[in-house]
């Protein structure tokens, strides 16, 4: 099944980009009777197996939604849970990381991160910054709003400063103040668990993304389901404001 999926892909059309909205997880473990944490335990499984067929396939970039600045209001015993289960997680990984390649970065606000979590997540950067395959960028504390107003604040301190000129101020500009600057904007993005929502994870990033839902919770996503949904992205036709005809065309040319 794997296999024959997998076989189907285009290795010349992956997209660039993956970014995931790793959804579902509370309501999965409710559904088996259990406990929320529960649900975001299994999830570190997902993460591991989608990281992987990420690094297998070749994929440059794969953010993961792990936590929302929102989240930081569910209640207390959830957010310690993931915290503790976060951390822990990225402390085990490092070697496998390493093993393969993978480069670690975060993106979102820090400085709401308990200490612990913070060194963690530092000497994590640290060990895995010269490796060159997959880079898995984590938003963590991440809100594609809380980015922007950032954005907005640190270009307004470097207009007042005489750093930049307000008038030369043009989108690659902004895109360098926000803090996927190093990354390509995402082809494809995936939301597990049925909702139909960005929920804001990189709204200005997402411009001409490809979406792509399934009722699959998060807890249950493995590499079938990556694969289909790189499947349903290489079927589809991405005209970014021009008309079939122009892309059939350029297509044809190249
Ligand atoms: C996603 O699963 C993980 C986080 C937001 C941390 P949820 O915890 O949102 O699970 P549901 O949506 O309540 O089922
Ligand atoms: C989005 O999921 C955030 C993450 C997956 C980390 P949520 O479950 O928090 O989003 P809403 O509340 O359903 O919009
Ligand atoms: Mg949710």
């Amino acid at each position: 099944m794997e296999s024959a999926l997998i076989a189907q892909i285009d290795k010349n059309r992956l997209p660039k980009h993956i970014a995931i909205i790793m959804d579902g997880n509370g309501r999965w473990a409710e559904e088996k009777g259990q406990e929320r944490l529960y649900g975001h335990f299994h999830g570190v499984e997902s993460v591991r197996n989608i990281v992987e067929g990420c690094a297998e396939l070749g994929i440059g970039y794969l953010t993961l939604y792990a936590f929302s600045t929102e989240n930081w209001d569910r209640p207390v015993q959830e957010v310690e849970g993931l915290m503790a289960l976060l951390v822990d997680t990225i402390r085990k990984e490092v070697p496998t990381l390493n093993k393969n390649n993978i480069r670690l970065h975060v993106i979102g606000d820090m400085q709401m991160l308990p200490e612990f979590a913070r060194k963690e997540l530092n000497e994590a950067l640290e060990m895995t910054a010269v490796n060159t395959g997959l880079n898995l960028v984590m938003a963590l504390s991440y809100s594609s709003r809380w980015e922007l107003v950032n954005a907005v604040k640190q270009i307004g301190l470097d207009v007042q400063s005489g750093k930049i000129a307000p008038e030369t101020i043009d989108q690659d500009t902004l895109q360098q103040y926000l803090s996927t600057s190093q990354f390509p904007d995402p082809e494809l993005m995936i939301r597990t668990s049925g909702e139909y929502r960005i929920s804001n994870f990189l709204l200005y990033q997402l411009a001409y993304a490809e979406l792509y839902f399934t009722n699959t919770r998060w807890p249950d996503f493995r590499k079938e389901h990556l694969y289909e949904a790189i499947l349903d992205f290489q079927s589809r036709e991405r005209r970014f404001g021009k008309t079939g005809e122009q892309i059939q065309n350029e297509t044809t040319l190249a």
